[in-house]
């Protein structure tokens, strides 16, 4: 994946907008950028369990931890294993054919249910 600082500094990431469904992983930012059903997510690579290394299943179509086995769906939603709550989601913006991602703050679900589920872009 290719990704930009922003001017206004490495708290921001720029993507261009993922032509097609999938999820690409920015291992340097921990952002895992998802594109699934005309929305745009940024989510943490970190599970929020014990922060292992979360992976895309591309043929499951779901994201699984790699230490205890949380599962998630392509948008973060927990669905099963250790982990009590979704993946976390950074803030997310549209600039024309880029998405603005905000690396310097994520949205936890169950201490701002509002905030997570909005943060996202539709394409
Ligand atoms: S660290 Fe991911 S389920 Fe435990």
């Amino acid at each position: 994946m290719t990704a930009t600082n922003a001017v206004a500094g490495a708290a921001e990431r720029r993507y261009p907008i993922p032509p097609a469904d999938g999820a690409t992983i920015d291992r340097d930012a921990q952002v895992i950028l998802v594109r699934y059903e005309n929305h745009i997510v940024a989510l943490a690579l970190a599970c929020p369990h014990q922060n292992a290394a979360v992976k895309w299943l591309p043929t499951d179509g779901r994201f699984q931890c790699s230490k205890h086995d949380s599962r998630y769906t392509p948008e973060g939603v927990h669905t099963a294993g250790r982990a009590t709550r979704n993946m976390d989601r950074f803030p997310i913006t549209r600039d024309s054919a880029f998405v603005v991602v905000d690396v310097s703050r994520v949205f936890r679900s169950d201490q701002d249910a509002a905030g997570w589920a909005a943060a996202s872009i539709t394409v």
